[in-house]
């Protein structure tokens, strides 16, 4: 049986479609499986619950409890550190002022903070005790800036704590913070007003359930969403965004 041409290209394409689906699977399982390769586990039980890391050259003490969602870190601030770490020349972090909300035990934090940047690591108030010792314990004499520790309860008293006047941040940084919580709108509230024209946003998401999901369609008709990372294995897909019609406001008249 002859194939016409069209049939012919249908099935080539088909073929390069399978082809680069199992790339994808093959690539996605290497990664995660490198970045899972970067935790390790105290070799003696000891009063102290830590985990560590292994990130920007650097071995990372996170002190973790296991009463609310902060208190953990998540497989999302992983992939997010990865990222910074592995693409640190293009991301350079050097002198930037980095804001994280979300900021949980803060190891995308300390991460962004030992590859130089002035950072910025908020959350709700009763995370701070925790949030500081762990971001205190992997930065003193290590990093460039040291960071700061600060309450940012997503939506509250935004203007008064961050007045836009006098808050630029190069990047936001925000891993697993779309969840099962009654906080959404105040969150985009709250990436809307850090974030300014030239502010990049670098986002990890991790997707769940199908309500939380559609948080990304709200996301995108406030900021252009760039995926620069996916983890199929994991749910996480690594967003970059940036104000919508931004490239436009900056643009001489
Ligand atoms: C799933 S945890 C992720 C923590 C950390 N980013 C990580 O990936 O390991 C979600 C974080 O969002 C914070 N959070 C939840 N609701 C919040 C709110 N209304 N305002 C500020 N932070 C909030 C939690 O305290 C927690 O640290």
């Amino acid at each position: 049986m002859d194939l016409t041409s069209s049939q012919h290209n249908y099935l080539q394409n088909e073929l390069v479609r399978e082809l680069e689906r199992q790339e994808g699977e093959k690539e996605d399982e290497q990664i995660v499986a490198e970045i899972m390769r970067r935790r390790f586990f105290p070799a003696l039980i000891t009063h102290e619950n830590w985990e560590g890391f292994h990130f920007a050259g650097h071995e990372i003490r996170i002190t973790e409890a296991t009463d609310c969602y902060g208190a953990v870190v998540w497989p999302s601030a992983l992939v997010l550190c990865y990222f910074l770490e592995t693409n640190s020349k293009q991301y350079n972090l050097v002198d930037k002022n980095v804001i994280e909300i979300g900021a949980g035990t803060g190891l995308v934090s300390i991460v962004a903070s030992l590859l130089g940047a002035l950072v910025t690591a908020t959350d709700l108030p009763e995370l701070l005790g925790n949030l500081q010792h762990n971001v205190l314990r992997n930065t003193k004499l290590k990093s460039k800036h040291q960071p700061c520790v600060k309450e940012l309860s997503w939506g509250i008293d935004l203007e008064k704590n961050f007045p836009r006047s006098s808050c630029h941040f190069d990047y936001i940084m925000a891993a697993d913070v779309v969840y099962h919580h009654p906080f959404l709108d105040e969150l985009l509230l709250t990436f809307d007003h850090l974030c300014k024209n030239d502010t990049v946003i670098l986002w990890a998401m991790k997707f769940r359930l199908e309500k939380e999901n559609k948080f990304v369609d709200r996301f995108q008709t406030l900021f252009d969403l760039e995926m620069i990372s996916n983890f199929p294995s994991l749910n996480i897909t690594l967003y970059k965004a940036m104000r919508k019609d931004s490239m436009k406001a900056n643009l001489p008249n």
